[in-house]
């Protein structure tokens, strides 16, 4: 790992303790609606046995989320650092969500296991490159027809809101964040053949829900 990567883990082991309450303040009561949204997004609903895979899971909240909705679900929680999963441990009181620290460059995985594949609120801040090996791992590990979810704050539409987004872009990611938001769809369609966006009811967040296809499969093979 990089010293800029292992520098970042450190910066998130700090953040972990401050994190849940930042979020509150942030979200203003949105946090669960979103969060339902990706869960409902998913469309695990007649699966048996769903496996679910939560990239930068962060302090839990999404993995936990599906865990109370999908009781016989096989739910992983992967983030690079301790702080955070340590946090997220903390919260899971049915002990049956599965952490595991790595890096979303490098996913700990075989091929085709998961049902879904999600990375909430994190894309952004991941380093140009880091970000493109982390969305080519998440298609690899995905089963053929699988959804990677990908959930990202909106650009909000009020100037001075808009204004304090990029500050907090800026300063809360890498500089080629702001440019990765302004992209829109286009970094997922340069790895995904079926992508298509959906908005969370309030418009703060939106939703990249890319699907493997098994054309794209074959491809890969030859
Ligand atoms: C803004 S938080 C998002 C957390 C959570 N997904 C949520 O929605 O609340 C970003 C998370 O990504 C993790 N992260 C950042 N870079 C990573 C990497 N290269 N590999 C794994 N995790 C990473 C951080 O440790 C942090 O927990």
């Amino acid at each position: 790992m990089s010293k800029i990567r292992r520098g970042r883990q450190k910066y998130y082991n700090i953040f972990s303790h401050f994190y849940d309450l930042f979020i509150k303040l942030h979200s203003h009561n949105y946090g669960e609606e979103t969060r339902k949204f990706l869960v409902d997004s998913a469309q695990l609903e007649k699966k048996i046995y769903p496996r679910v895979l939560d990239i930068c899971s962060g302090t839990g909240s999404v993995v936990l989320a599906f865990g109370t909705r999908f009781p016989d679900i096989l739910a992983v929680g992967y983030d690079f650092s301790l702080g955070m999963l340590q946090k997220a441990k903390e919260k899971d009181v049915s002990d049956k969500i599965i952490f595991l620290n790595g890096d979303a460059a490098r996913l700990s995985f075989a091929d085709d296991c998961f049902d879904v594949v999600c990375c909430s609120h994190a894309l952004y801040e991941l380093k140009n490159e880091v970000r493109k090996e982390a969305l080519l791992e998440m298609k690899r590990v995905v089963k053929p027809n699988g959804l990677v979810l990908i959930m990202e704050h909106e650009v909000p539409r009020n100037p001075l809101i808009k204004m304090l987004f990029y500050i907090r872009m800026m300063a809360m990611g890498p500089k080629d964040s702001r440019e990765f938001v302004k992209q829109g769809l286009s970094p997922f369609e340069k790895i995904f053949d079926n992508v298509t966006l959906s908005h969370s009811r309030s418009g703060k967040s939106k939703l990249i829900i890319c699907k493997k296809n098994r054309r794209e499969l074959l491809a890969q093979s030859l």
